[in-house]
């Protein structure tokens, strides 16, 4: 299957750092969470981020780790919610990169992040149900332009398995 990088993008809570855990491991790919490396980068959480220098800020952070993510190979990235949204972001780690997009069923994703809202700045609202059907309303015609792959009612295996179907057959 090669060294080329896998991009997973999709609204939040639709695995894409569980799926990207388990296909950096069956590709012995190195797994990429942008947002833990902007953590890393930034020593702060991402909701401090959006708290204390505000979410333009956040958004910077992403157009740069896109740059420093660029072209290497042998990767599974595991973008934040937004990053793929962005058409610059988009256009240089698309670029010869192999690029999902998780996508759930509303109900499956509110229950996913009910837990963890707390970690989620943009759910950290008093009803973070209706601000999910909005933000995702808002951005489905973004996350409409790539592959598809369903989270809703199947086991991590199954996701993967899509996932090396569908690179195999590229
Ligand atoms: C965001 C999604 C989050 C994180 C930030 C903003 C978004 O990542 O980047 O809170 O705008 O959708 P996850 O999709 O990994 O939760």
């Amino acid at each position: 299957m090669g060294t080329t990088s896998i991009v997973l993008t999709g609204f939040m809570g639709t695995g894409k750092t569980t799926v990207g855990r388990m296909l950096a491991a069956r590709l012995n790919f190195e797994l990429v969470d942008t947002d833990l490396l902007i953590e890393r980068k930034a020593g702060k959480s991402v909701s401090a981020i959006f708290q204390q220098d505000g979410e333009a800020s956040f958004r910077q952070w992403e157009k740069a780790i896109s740059c420093q993510l660029a072209g290497k190979p042998a990767l599974v990235i595991a973008t934040g919610g937004r990053l793929m949204l962005d058409e610059e972001n988009a256009a240089r780690l698309g670029a010869g990169n192999h690029v999902f997009c998780l996508v759930a069923e509303p109900e499956d994703i509110i229950s996913r992040l009910a837990a963890e809202s707390g970690q989620r700045p943009l759910l950290a609202v008093d009803n973070p149900s209706e601000r999910v059907r909005s933000l995702l309303a808002e951005r489905a015609l973004g996350y409409g332009q790539f592959p598809q792959i369903q989270t809703s009612g199947r086991s991590v295996d199954e996701i993967v398995e899509e996932v090396l179907k569908c690179i195999s057959a590229i």
